[in-house]
């Protein structure tokens, strides 16, 4: 990444010295030590390559059904885009998704001139403007941020904008998150731009579990113990003895990924009691939620994201819409 394009970067980084590590703590000591159901995905988002496996499984439909979507979609997106100037994904993730997602969508936009991605994590921006600036004549920027906390203003008010959020992303926070998400979207956007976001309104447990109870799901699941272990040396030697179960609750929409420890082990936590941990023990780390059309644009429109088209007859739902 060039000094220009590293500089874009904002302060705040996941893992620096500064961050906050007795939230981290605590969080992991509820996990471990009062057993509470967590939904651990904001500590994962670390190797773009992991991702890669999830979504090169067959399988994994929402991946392919949206890149579908999207391609069977360009007039009416083009329509939707047609005066767009400035596009911002948030959380454009890895190469794949850029050709097969972003590079199509951005086609739609022809007044387009600024592509920005903001993401949290270092690792997924790190490609994007090389790949972008190969294959578009954009401008690039990167913001590195975190979307539940806010959404940084830009600089170049007052062009027509569009802000897009694919992938899942959305499904993976639980509710207080995603409403905080799209609370932070609406307040970022101005009268009249467009945001584009996907919605997977799949609820058939036997795709579900083929989609997400994979090797590929576990390698990612994992990764929330390998940044604790990074944060906590004690926890270190433990961190890959679990194996992983995965759910369909069809009352609440929900996957979930349940942890079984393969051994008893203690280890220490900064400011807490010890953690005893048996044999066969679960801990609930990551849960996804899926969605219904109805509730998702009613939940838009109160977030004043007038919805103005629905796209798709399968699981996945392009919602196009409006800040009003
Ligand atoms: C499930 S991937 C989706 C990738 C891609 N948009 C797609 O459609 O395949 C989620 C992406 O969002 C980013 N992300 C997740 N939570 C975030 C947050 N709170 N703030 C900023 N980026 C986040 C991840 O780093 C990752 O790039």
């Amino acid at each position: 990444m060039t000094d220009t394009k590293k500089h874009q970067l904002n302060e705040e980084k996941f893992r620096s010295d500064d961050v906050d590590l007795s939230k981290v703590h605590s969080d992991f000591y509820e996990l471990f030590a009062l057993n509470h159901k967590k939904n651990m995905l904001c500590y994962v988002f670390e190797d773009p390559k992991k991702y890669e496996d999830v979504i090169s499984n067959p399988n994994y439909y929402l991946f392919k059904e949206e890149a579908e979507l999207i391609s069977q979609n360009k007039v009416l997106l083009g329509q939707y885009l047609q005066n767009i100037e400035t596009l911002i994904e948030l959380g454009p993730g890895s190469k794949n998704s850029l050709i097969y997602k972003t590079l199509p969508l951005l086609k739609c936009a022809s007044a387009l001139s600024e592509y920005i991605a903001l993401d949290i994590s270092e690792n997924y921006l790190e490609k994007i403007s090389e790949f972008i600036e190969q294959n578009t004549n954009l401008q690039v920027s990167l913001i590195q941020s975190n979307f539940l906390e806010s959404i940084p203003p830009l600089p170049n008010n007052g062009k027509n904008k569009a802000i897009v959020l694919l992938g899942g992303t959305l499904g993976g926070f639980d509710e207080d998150d995603r409403i905080k998400c799209l609370q932070n979207i609406s307040s970022f956007a101005e009268s009249g731009d467009v945001f584009i976001i996907s919605a997977d309104t799949n609820l058939d447990k036997e795709s579900l579990l083929r989609a997400y109870s994979t090797e590929a799901s576990k390698n990612i699941v994992m990764e929330v113990f390998e940044y604790y272990a990074s944060v906590n040396l004690d926890f270190k030697p433990y961190k890959n003895c679990f194996d992983m179960k995965t759910e369909w609750e069809e009352s609440s929409r929900t996957i979930s990924h349940e942890l079984s420890s393969l051994q008893d082990f203690s280890f220490k936590i900064k400011s807490h009691e010890d953690i005893q941990v048996s044999k066969g023990q679960e801990f609930q780390i990551v849960r996804v939620h899926k969605f219904c059309e109805e509730e998702f644009t009613k939940l838009l429109n109160s977030m004043k994201l007038r919805v103005m088209s629905i796209a798709g007859t399968g699981n996945i739902k392009l919602f196009i819409t409006m800040k009003y």
